[in-house]
């Protein structure tokens, strides 16, 4: 099939590799222009395991195109809209983007073609963007508008599009879900077919209960922390009944990244202005606003006044294999300590260019390494679980800090190995230092 896709971010540019991979001949229009030529020289612009892999073999075997203008969608069997769905500062979603892009579509599209949304849009934005279609096309001819949510992770987004759980297919009209399962029919995965505002509500709900499902591990860790239990062995315990599941209890700082803090919040925005009680989320929220701060309190249990005092942060990207700083909680956590007077000290393995331009006129020092930026460092956070950080020698990491507080932010590490290196552990909810007096009894110690 011949399918157009405008917008060259995250979701915009895997989709449009993977169909290309599927053998249909794809052209991704982007807008901007630094985007679109690093792209026409065959770059993708962040980073992401696989995706440059994937985007040279579209453009070698001719299947992947980039265009800067909206032409190309006139000959297209598909459209997908992928354009940015930011959060405006109500908390409601900005469907700015999407509102435009409807708009050059119908002034460009021949008739016939399947418009599909893609982009994470409020329930009723396809039933906006028919009527859009509808106002300004110049055809008589009719669209299908249909809703096809995208599930992948940064990081495993290749993965995650070539083996989903689920496709999910809203559509009015039969022929427009029919359109849209034939193009994805390579990929083995179930299919839900269903209305279009039922699709997407299934990806605010999905992202929702996953980020609910965080916030409850971390409500279980700091109780863990407070009765003397061990979040790890909670979690897998309670997980590891079917009903439960394991996936996504993972305590520490907190989620993170471009979808689940805008996601929840868009949710409780709609859910509030269609008279829902959203309690539920809004503690979900609150939860996750809370952590960086424990993990505060811990440095200052231990350090002290935290003036003058330095800390390394390890990790700035928002989870491991991705250069995307956006709602990081390493980011938020530099931040905090700088707003307590702490020397920061920080590295991450892809995301430094990102981190700078997100820390501008924050005075903030970048290791060239994991271990240099650990130099003479009172306490050492890490914050992204980033597998390097996992490897790294904690008794070289010991030898260069003036201290020996290691905090970790993502519950991954190896206590052991940690605890062997003569370093102080302390992972929320893992039992090690209980409460400020244990803490303060060990430093002694
Ligand atoms: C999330 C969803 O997982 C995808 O299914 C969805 O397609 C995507 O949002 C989207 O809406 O586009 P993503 O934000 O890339 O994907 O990353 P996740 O792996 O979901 O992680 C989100 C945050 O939760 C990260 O900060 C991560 O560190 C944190 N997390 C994850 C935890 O704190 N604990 C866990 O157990 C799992």
């Amino acid at each position: 099939m011949k399918v157009a896709i405008v917008g060259a971010g995250y979701v915009g540019l895997v989709t449009s590799a993977l169909l290309a991979s599927l053998q249909h001949v794809v052209t991704c229009i982007e807008y901007n222009p630094k985007r679109l030529r690093a792209l026409l020289a065959g770059k993708v612009p962040f980073h992401e395991p696989g995706l440059d892999e994937l985007v040279a073999d579209g453009i070698y075997d001719g299947n992947l195109h980039f265009s800067g203008v909206m032409d190309p969608v006139q000959d297209a069997d598909v459209v997908y809209l992928a354009v940015g769905t930011p959060t405006a500062p109500d908390g409601s979603t900005d469907l700015t983007f999407v509102e435009q892009a409807a708009q050059s579509l119908a002034r460009h599209l021949r008739g016939g073609t399947t418009v599909v949304v893609k982009s994470t849009v409020p329930v009723g934005t396809g039933d906006m963007v028919e009527a859009i279609l509808d106002a300004h096309a110049r055809s008589s001819a009719r669209y299908d508008v249909v809703s096809n949510p995208e599930f992948l992770r940064e990081g495993t987004a290749i993965q995650d599009a070539l083996n989903p759980d689920r496709i999910v297919i809203g559509s009015k009209t039969r022929r427009g879900a029919m359109t849209v399962m034939q193009l994805l029919m390579q990929i083995d995965s179930e299919v839900v077919v269903t209305d279009r505002r039922s699709a997407e509500l299934i990806k605010y709900a999905a992202n929702s209960f996953l980020a609910t499902r965080i916030s409850f591990a971390n409500t279980m860790a700091q109780l863990c922390d407070e009765m003397g239990a061990d979040v790890e062995a909670v979690m897998r315990g309670a997980g590891l009944d079917r009903r439960v599941g394991t996936a996504f209890f993972r305590a520490g700082l907190g989620y993170g990244g471009s979808c689940f803090p805008k996601d929840v919040t868009s949710l409780i925005h709609e859910g509030k202005r269609a008279g829902v009680s959203m309690e539920i989320l809004e503690a979900v929220v609150s939860v996750n606003d809370e952590l960086p701060r424990i993990y505060i309190d811990r440095l200052k249990a231990s350090l002290g006044d935290l003036r003058g005092q330095t800390v390394a942060v390890l990790g700035l990207a928002f989870k491991a294999d991705t250069d995307d700083v956006r709602e990081s909680r390493g980011i938020l956590l530099v931040r905090e300590l700088l707003r307590e007077g702490a020397v920061v000290r920080c590295y991450d393995p892809e995301a430094m260019e990102q981190a700078h331009l997100e820390l501008t006129n924050c005075q903030v020092f970048y290791g060239g390494s994991a271990m240099a930026t650990c130099q003479a460092a009172d306490a050492v956070v890490v914050a992204t679980d980033w597998p390097e950080f996992r490897k790294l020698d904690y008794e070289s990491v010991h030898n260069h800090m003036r201290g020996n507080l290691l905090l970790d932010g993502r519950n991954y590490l190896d206590r052991d190995a940690i605890t062997a290196a003569g370093l102080l552990y302390f992972g929320l909810g893992r039992n090690i230092l209980r409460g400020p007096n244990l803490v303060s009894e060990k430093m002694v110690a």
